[in-house]
Parts: structure tokens; sequence; C-alpha cells
């Protein structure tokens, strides 16, 4: 396999995507590598106001289908302004989610709108990670830790424990749908534990 470019990690709030999207950043500069470390919603100006709109609030503040949109604007001004201008200049992307967590957040917990997903993907985005970790872990420790940190922007997690699972699936199904570019990590571990088995992949 040639060496991975684009690389994405995904999972339920809290699973430790940030951190382990930080601490493989750290190794691949450590090899020498140009490194952008980023995130969704956000990881331009544009996308992250359009992150204040969707993360806060009211959880019944947009539907699933306005969130849709939302989202793929947001993923596009990120494309546009930060993802393809790195690639093109030879480095790496490590991003903190990206198009999956559209198809599970917004295509698979508030009724089937996996088809208006994948249809505006196509005609918006029309690009795929070269690489993606999907973090699995017990939800409700997960859920625990995202309500922790008190961050404001908890609109997700304010749906509550049967949403995470149903999250949960949703990774679990996409991952074994794309076996090409997923991997699943077992997120029950150590910080340390799970960094160095994401490393062998760099
Ligand atoms: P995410 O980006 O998936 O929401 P974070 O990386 O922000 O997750 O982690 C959520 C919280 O859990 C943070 O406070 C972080 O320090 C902690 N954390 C991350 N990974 C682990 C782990 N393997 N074990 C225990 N705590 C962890
Ligand atoms: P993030 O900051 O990664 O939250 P957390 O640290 O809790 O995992 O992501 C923000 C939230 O936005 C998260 O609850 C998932 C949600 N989200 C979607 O619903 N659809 C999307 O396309 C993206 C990128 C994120």
């Amino acid at each position: 396999m040639t060496r991975p470019r684009f690389i994405t990690f995904e999972g339920i709030d809290g699973s430790g995507k940030s951190t382990q999207a930080r601490r493989f950043a750290d190794h691949l500069r450590a090899q020498g590598t140009d490194v952008v470390l980023t995130r969704e919603p956000g990881g331009s100006p544009g996308a992250e106001e359009i992150r204040k709109l969707v993360l806060t609030g009211d959880p019944e503040r947009w539907s699933a289908e306005t969130e849709i949109l939302l989202f793929t604007a947001a993923r596009r001004d990120h494309l546009e302004k930060t993802i393809e201008p790195a690639l093109a200049a030879g480095g790496c992307v490590v991003s903190d989610r990206f198009a999956d967590s559209t198809r599970v957040y917004q295509g698979a917990t508030r009724g089937d709108l996996r088809a208006m997903v994948d249809q505006l993907h196509a005609l918006m985005i029309g690009r795929e990670p070269d690489l993606t970790f999907i973090i699995d872990m017990d939800p409700a420790t997960a859920l625990e830790r995202g309500l922790a940190r008190k961050s404001g922007e908890d609109r997700f997690e304010d749906f509550g424990l049967a949403f995470q699972e149903t999250l949960r699936h949703g990774f679990l199904a996409l991952a074994h749908a794309n076996p090409q570019r997923c991997v699943l990590i077992d997120g029950n571990r150590t910080v340390d534990q799970i960094a160095s088995e994401i490393a062998a992949y760099a």
C-alpha cells in the first residue's frame, strides 16, 4: 500500500479521537513528515463559524436534513481552504472527523437519510480519506468522558445514551462495509496502548 496521506479519525463522542489524532500527527512529524492536524466541523475560518451553529443550542435546533447541508457546507470550505492545499503541497492531513461522521450522525440516527448524505457528498465533496481509524468503545464511558469536558459544544451528547449506542452501531457497520480504508481500533485501553497500535500504520 502507498503511504497514506489523508488520514481521518472517527467514532462516537468522547471515544478519544482528538487525543489519538494529535498523537498520530506528532508521530508523523517525528518521522520528518509535514502534517496539518485539523478537525470537523471546522478546520478553516468559515467552517469554524458553521461549527458554532451546529454544536450549540437545543438538540432540536436543526433537523437532520438541515444538518446535512450545514456539515457539508463546512466540509466543502475545509476541503478547499485547508485539506486540498496541504495535500497539494506534499504533506499529510490528519483530520479529527470527516464525511463518515455525516454518514452516521445524519444518515443513520433520525431515520434513514443515508442516500441523501451520499448524493450530497458525491456532488460537493467527492473525496475519501486514504485511511480511517474508527475508534470503538463503550458508549456510556465515552459519554461520561465527553460531558466531563464541559466544552459547551454538547448538542449531540445531549441526545443521550441511546443515540450514542445507535452511533456506535453505525460506525461498526461503516468499518465493515469499507475494509479497504477503515481500521477498527479498540478504544477501551490506555492512550499509550491505542497510540502504539495506530503508529504502526505511519
Ligand atoms: P473525542 O475527540 O473522541 O471526543 P478526546 O480525545 O477529546 O475524545 O477524549 C475525551 C476525554 O477522554 C478527554 O478528557 C481525554 O483526555 C480522555 N481520554 C482520551 N483517551 C482516553 C483513554 N484511552 N483512556 C482514558 N481517557 C481518555
Ligand atoms: P467533535 O468536536 O469531534 O465532538 P466530540 O469531541 O464530542 O467527539 O464533533 C462535534 C460533534 O459534531 C460531534 O457530536 C459529532 C458531530 N458531527 C456530526 O453530527 N456530523 C458531522 O458531519 C461531523 C463532522 C460532526
